[in-house]
């Protein structure tokens, strides 16, 4: 049985309703404030665990970071590989405009202080053919990814935020991309999906390579090979954790050994209900509620 370790930040987001993001130099009322569990790490291991998978969560939270441990454990995430260290936990602060769309500015906190010595520990836990899924909010992640495939484990990288660190990657030892616009260009220097795509494979031919694109739908390419699918309507309220939740299911997804379309319906479907709720890790479905809707 293949093993999921998500080796991730955990965050508390701080939601502000604006009317427009906040420019330098201006100060705003905000409409309203909610705080929310949440961080990419955390958010694609609920995602999972809604998906109906089982995840081994692996990270650090601050010596406040009770309401985070109990939000992964109250979805049946293993959290035996969350430590505690001294200091306040990764938080962020969320504007979300009248059009839905966001602004984040990240605290890494407990979330920086990963070191290679403990993903080591975590890692000595887990052996070829398991999967390790990593995104950009924590420290040390070129090491995590570089050992996790040293020990045979199938690496999925979600590469966000990118930055220098994620640059600093080996990517050559990914298995499968998981890109939005931006980091597609990112990688590859061009915004066409198409364009992205070409260059991911000559770049990365060994990997499969997951290209969402919000409302214009998602790619899944690998060896030649395509698949798209176009999102689903959705009354947009907040498309935070929206590429979260389409991890979490597009993982569950190819896990069941459906088509990569079949899988992309189901995380486009997942996403397109997350977007229509508040909120990071709350606004997930459970996997009844996705199947419903297919
Ligand atoms: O992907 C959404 C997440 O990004 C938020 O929950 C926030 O914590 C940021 O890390």
């Amino acid at each position: 049985m293949k093993k999921i370790l998500n080796f991730g930040s955990l965050n508390m987001d701080f939601v502000y309703a604006v009317a427009h993001t906040v420019r330098g130099g201006e100060t705003e009322a905000s409409l309203g404030l909610q705080v929310f569990p949440g961080g990419k790490g955390l958010n694609q291991s609920i995602a999972a665990a809604r998906a109906g998978l089982s995840v081994f969560h692996a990270g650090l939270v601050g010596e406040d970071g009770g309401l985070l441990l109990d939000t992964l454990k109250a979805d049946g995430v293993d959290t035996r590989f969350v430590g505690t260290v001294p200091g306040r936990s990764g938080h962020t602060i969320i504007q979300v405009d009248e059009n839905a769309q966001n602004a984040i500015l990240l605290f890494g906190g407990a979330n920086r202080a990963v070191t290679p010595a403990y993903a080591d520990e975590v890692l000595a836990h887990f052996s070829a053919g398991d999967i390790v899924l990593l995104q950009n909010e924590i420290s040390a992640v070129p090491h995590i990814l570089r050992r996790a495939a040293e020990a045979g484990l199938s690496v999925w990288f979600n590469p966000s935020p990118m930055d220098d660190g994620a640059r600093a990657c080996d990517l050559s030892l990914v298995s499968v991309f998981l890109l939005n616009e931006i980091e597609g260009e990112q990688l590859t220097g061009t915004a066409e999906p198409g364009a992205i795509l070409d260059r991911m494979a000559e770049k990365y031919p060994q990997a499969a390579v997951v290209l969402t694109l919000g409302a214009a739908g998602a790619w899944y390419a690998k060896a030649g090979a395509r698949a798209f699918c176009p999102a689903e309507k959705a009354e947009a309220v907040d498309t935070t954790a929206a590429g979260d939740t389409f991890t979490g299911y597009f993982l569950r997804g190819m896990l069941d050994g459906r088509t990569p379309e079949e899988a992309l319906r189901l995380a486009a479907r997942a996403s397109a209900i997350a977007v229509s709720r508040p909120g990071a890790s709350p606004s997930i479905p459970r996997f009844s509620e996705v199947e419903r809707g297919l």
